[in-house]
């Protein structure tokens, strides 16, 4: 799977314009693990970088990489059926990670982007997500909508969910 793009990293903008090439590729679980470390365990070392859905059937892992073969940003998507109720068969994305550098030059997009693109063509109804609140606007962007009443805090945390339905009209 490929998506080629040319941006401006906004995130440096108004200082030097900096353009980034990237590529979408399918990695291993493991390949996701310094970005999930940086961006979603933070400076938690003791949290573990596996999940046990990199271990469902049918998981897969996406993978930014720049033109120097750095990985930039990553997500995972895995079979799911939400608590809430969506189209089945549904698809969960997680562990969504750009790195702070790259934030805000598209990489996200293009990940959510490869992401639907799969689930689709595997025949998924339904693509939802725990969305961090911080990032809450990232998903609504992309036309995800919020879930009434599906509200939770973990350590700290607040999240939301999100749904977009892949139905055909
Ligand atoms: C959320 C995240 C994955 C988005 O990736 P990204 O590469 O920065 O996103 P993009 O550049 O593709 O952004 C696309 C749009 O989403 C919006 N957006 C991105 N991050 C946002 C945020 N944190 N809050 C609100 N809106 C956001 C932007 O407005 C942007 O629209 P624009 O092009 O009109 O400016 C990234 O910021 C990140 O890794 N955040 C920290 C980790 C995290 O919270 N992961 C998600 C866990 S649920």
């Amino acid at each position: 799977m490929c998506v080629g793009q040319t941006a401006p990293n906004r995130a440096s903008w108004p200082g030097t314009l900096e353009c980034v090439a990237w590529t979408v590729v399918e990695v291993s679980a493991a390949q996701t693990y310094p970005l999930r470390q940086e961006l979603l365990r933070e400076d938690r070392t003791d949290l573990d970088l596996h999940i046990p859905d990199d271990d469902t059937p049918g998981a897969f892992h996406l993978a930014v990489k720049d033109d120097a073969d750095r990985i930039v940003g990553v997500a995972t998507v895995v079979p799911a059926t939400p608590e809430f109720p969506a189209a089945i068969p549904a698809w969960r994305l997680r562990q969504m990670a750009v790195t702070p550098r790259q934030q805000g030059a598209g990489i996200g997009t293009a990940l959510l982007g490869a992401a639907l693109s799969r689930v689709r063509a595997l025949g998924g109804a339904t693509l939802w997500a725990e969305a961090r609140d911080s990032s809450l606007g990232f998903y609504l962007a992309h036309g995800m909508q919020p879930v009434p009443g599906r509200h939770h805090r973990v350590a700290g945390v607040a999240y939301s969910d999100v749904v977009l339905s892949l139905a055909k009209p």
